[in-house]
């Protein structure tokens, strides 16, 4: 008699850019195990800055991407993806197109460490003009302790320094100044770096905001809860193959996207071009 073989799947990743494989890089080191698949939208970055609507068209397409690829779960490493789309991904697009397969955020475990770290229950965070306006951080926060006090500060210019490799320049470091000092100003005692890519500026935050504040990085955190959301749904975790392979996928192949990617990966990555439809 034959047996009948189940498909198994791989886990994506996907972010509007490259920072997303930071994430990954967390992700990958939690759990080896599993195959993924990531995606950046590199030839429509930034989306910090656009709409509601053009953020959920774009991310529709790469969730078809994904699933066609052989994912059954997506992270969306993405803040502003996670903010702004993924509720209506989750409760419309799924249903109708995908019943079976899973999609989660960023921002609700993030948004539990942050309130689990506080001590005076004042936070700041850091984040795109499209995550801040989305008021998705304020939203989480205040559903799990409403004595919650949240400063936002959107930092349009921090995406673009970081994209051009000038994290290290002394304008990265002007704009922070500007951009924490709100936060510093409103004495909160924990900061959420609200994107992917703020990892990267890390030791210069660090240097402004002083020893005490706590911050919060979201690499480590997903790739936990990812860990506990397996255990968990052992239905989920049944389906993904255990192969530890990695594909790498961007909308615009670029030298950079491979250099700069293999650095935030921590080692090197050989990128696939993806056209979204
Ligand atoms: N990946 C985005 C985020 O975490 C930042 C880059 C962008 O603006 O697309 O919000």
């Amino acid at each position: 008699m034959k047996s009948k073989i189940k498909r198994k799947y791989s886990i994506g990743v996907f972010d509007s850019g490259l920072g997303g494989i930071q994430i990954l890089k967390h992700i990958a080191k939690e759990l080896p195990q599993y195959d993924y698949v990531y995606l950046g939208d590199t030839a429509r970055v930034p989306y910090g800055g656009r709409s509601q609507e053009v953020i959920y068209e774009f991310t529709v397409q790469a969730v078809n991407f994904l699933f066609k690829k052989g994912c059954h779960l997506i992270i969306f490493a993405c803040n502003t993806v996670s903010s702004k789309a993924l509720r209506r991904i989750q409760k419309e697009y799924l249903p109708k197109n995908y019943p079976d397969k899973k999609v989660l955020g960023v921002i609700i475990p993030v948004s539990e460490m942050a309130a689990k770290k506080t001590k005076n229950k004042r936070i700041g965070v850091i984040a795109t003009q499209g995550t801040v306006s989305s008021g998705a951080f304020g939203r989480e926060l205040l559903k799990i302790n409403p004595e919650i006090k949240l400063f936002q500060q959107a930092c349009p210019l921090l995406v673009p320094i970081i994209e051009a490799g000038e994290e290290k320049s002394k304008v990265s470091e002007l704009m922070l100044q500007k951009y924490l000092k709100p936060i510093i100003k409103n004495k909160a005692d924990t900061l959420i770096l609200g994107c992917t890519h703020y990892r990267f500026l890390e030791n210069k935050i660090r240097k402004i905001i002083g020893k005490d504040m706590r911050l919060i990085n979201e690499g480590k955190i997903i790739a936990e809860k990812l860990k506990d959301y397996l255990e968990r749904h052992q239905e989920v975790e049944n389906m993904l193959q255990k192969k530890s392979k990695l594909r790498f996928f961007s909308t615009d192949l670029t030298e950079k996207f491979e250099i700069m990617g293999s650095r935030f990966f921590g080692k090197k990555i050989k990128p696939e071009r993806a056209k979204l439809e």
